[in-house]
This record gives structure tokens, sequence and C-alpha cells, in this order.
């Protein structure tokens, strides 16, 4: 595959004003803050019309979590989870029925607020005449930015965001959906958002492009901006998050620190040499997964599964299997970490 270049995203992209200094509400806490998020829909007509359940869907429910300015939150969890209802419920887009947001202690659909928000819907519905520019350039002008910057900025933006110049002219009803990705992502940012907010930008996008929205994000947290990003993609999610919510039937199930790899029950398997005689058996190494809080999961020939509870009862394990002399050849890491919450909610 060719290299993908990275886009280089430029400073200028970021509201440079010290955190919070935009909203007249920053005094009070520069972040977001969801407290006991309740939201019910009412079954689709569809299904009442055909006499099917007609109880309400229940999408969120007593959904409290605190996100902190400039940092990049990560939110999982299987369809129908209520990760796009959370994200109407930051964007002031839809009312809980209890509950309540803030975003640097004012309510999202503020005036104040909408000007420092930058928002990729999961489902793009661009219209499909208009060129990427001209897009973006419309997206400009409603966002009350000056006119003076208006072609240097939207240039910026197209460059920022990796959309090859050639195709800055042509009408987006020709558009692939990676490409889409990448004209929505420099309409969000059009407005110099604080606050950025991104529904499964990665669905549908081919590797390159998945590595494109991941660079860009990378960059731009590193310059600041908070970013509250919904995808299934948990490699992507690992590598840009610095804090995941798992969601699942409404409620937040878990929330998990990315950046302290430290606390985390992995599982990893340790790949012997294929020697029989110095093979240990398996009673063996039941015991010395014990002894440093670990656990044999299963041995297959001279590969053993173990599941670890940190980093230390990692380096504990390799350090009494080689002093015992077994024949350890390798060790490997057997999932993403995230992976873990599907496994369980399937298991
Ligand atoms: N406008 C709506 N009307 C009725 N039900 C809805 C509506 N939006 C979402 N839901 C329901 O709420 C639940 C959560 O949906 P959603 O937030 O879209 O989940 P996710 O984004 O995690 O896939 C689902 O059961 C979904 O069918
Ligand atoms: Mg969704």
């Amino acid at each position: 595959m060719s290299q993908i270049p990275a886009p280089e995203v430029d400073a200028s992209l970021i509201d440079s004003s010290p955190l919070g200094t935009r909203s007249p509400g920053a005094s009070r806490f520069s972040g977001i803050k969801v407290d006991s998020l309740s939201k019910t829909f009412n079954p689709p007509l569809l299904y009442r019309k055909a006499g099917q359940s007609k109880s309400k869907v229940v999408a969120l429910k007593d959904f409290s979590l605190d996100i902190v300015a400039g940092e990049a939150m990560g939110v999982i969890g299987p369809n129908g989870a209520g990760k796009t209802t959370l994200m109407g419920c930051l964007l002031g887009f839809l009312h809980p029925d209890s509950g309540s947001v803030l975003i640097d202690g004012l309510p999202p659909n503020s005036l104040p607020i909408k000007e420092i928000i930058g928002y990729l819907p999961e489902r793009l519905n661009f219209d499909s005449w208009m060129t990427a520019k001209r897009f973006v350039t419309h997206h400009h002008e409603l966002s009350y930015q000056p006119e003076e910057s208006r072609e240097k900025d939207v240039e910026d933006l197209l460059n920022a965001v990796g959309l090859d110049q050639k195709k800055w002219d042509l009408p987006l009803g020709n558009f692939s959906r990676g490409m889409l990705q990448r004209v929505g992502l420099a309409q969000a940012l059009v407005g110099k958002p604080k606050y950025l907010f991104l529904d499964e930008p990665a669905s549908g996008v081919d590797p390159g492009g998945v590595l494109a929205v991941r660079q860009v994000l990378r960059d731009l947290k590193a310059k600041g901006m908070t970013i509250v990003l919904n995808s299934h993609q948990l490699d992507q999610i690992e590598k840009i998050c610095d804090r995941v919510a798992f969601v699942k039937g409404g409620r937040l199930e878990a929330l998990e620190d990315l950046v302290d790899t430290d606390t985390n029950r992995r599982e990893i398997a340790i790949k012997f040499k294929s020697n029989p005689e110095l093979m240990p058996s398996k009673e063996a190494l039941q015991d010395i997964a014990l002894s440093c809080q670990s656990e044999l999961s299963e041995l297959n020939y001279f590969v053993a599964h173990f599941t670890v509870s940190n980093n230390d009862s990692l380096s504990q394990l390799i350090k009494m299997l080689v002093n015992k002399d077994y024949p350890v050849l390798e060790v490997i890491p057997q999932s993403n970490r995230l992976e873990r919450y599907f496994k369980e909610e399937n298991a």
C-alpha cells in the first residue's frame, strides 16, 4: 500500500485563546459535565402500526460522565447502546427526559457553546452538487468566520484533512465515503472549535482514510482540542484517546484509562521452544501463574495462554519462567485490550 502523507495540522485551526476563555461560563468548569442523563424514545411508528411492542425505547439511563478539557474521550459499545443519543444530548440536539449536560458550565444549546463546538455526524448527507471547496466555504460563512481569511482558511482546512487538491473543485456526489469523511471533518473544524464531536468518523472508510483521520485527530489533540469520539474501531480509539467509556443498554458500564496501561488485566500467550523434555507441566505453569497474580487459561502443546493482572504480574511471570530454565521463546499480546468488552458481552 502506498504511504499516506500525514497531513500537517496548522495550529491556527484551533483557537489559541486560553482554554475556556471563549465562553462566559468558563470560570465554573472547563470541560463537559454529564449528570444522570436519561432519554427514552417512542417506538418507531412502523412498529406501533404493526402492533409490535409499544413500550418506550430506553436509549440512555442515569448516565453520568465528566470529560476534562483537553482530553480525548472514546465512546464504544454495541449497536443501539446509546452512543449517538449521548452525542445528540451533548450537542443539544436532543433533550434528555432528565439529567443535564453542561459544557464549560453552560447548556450545550446556548449560543456561546455553539460557537466552540464542531461536529461530524454519523450519517453524512451532503448536497451532491456542491464542490468540496464550496461546501467548506459555505460552512465558513454560516459560522461567521472572517471574510478576509475565508479563502486561506478553507484551503488550510482541506489540506489539513488531506483532501487531494485535484478534488477540491469536484462535486461531492462523485466522492467516495473516505473523501466525504475528510470534507465532513474540514466542516467540523471550520469554527476552530474547542470541543470536537465525531460520530463514527471512520465507518466505511478505506485504511488510508483511517490513518489520515487518526493523524489529524492526534495532531489536534496535541494542540489542546477536546475530542469526543464514538467509534467501532477499537484500534483507532486506543491510538487516539486518553480514556474510553463503554456504553451498553444506555448505561455507562465502564470507564477505562488508556494512558495508564498498568491497571489492566489482559491476555497474553507465551510460546516455548518445541522441545517436550524442557516443557513445563500444566500444573507447574498453573502454580507459577498463581504466584504472580496471573491465571493459566489454556495450554496448547508449546503455547500457554495466561490472563495477567497488570504489567508487574506479566514481568514477574516471564522472570519466573526464565529463572526455572523453561525455554521461553516469545510473548504474544492476545487481543486489542478493548475487545474484551465485546467478548464479555457475547459470552
Ligand atoms: N429517533 C429515535 N426514535 C426511536 N428510537 C430511537 C431513536 N434514536 C435512537 N433510538 C433507539 O435508541 C437506542 C440507542 O440508539 P443509538 O443512540 O443510535 O445507539 P448507538 O449509536 O449506540 O448505535 C436504540 O435502541 C435505537 O433504536
Ligand atoms: Mg450510533
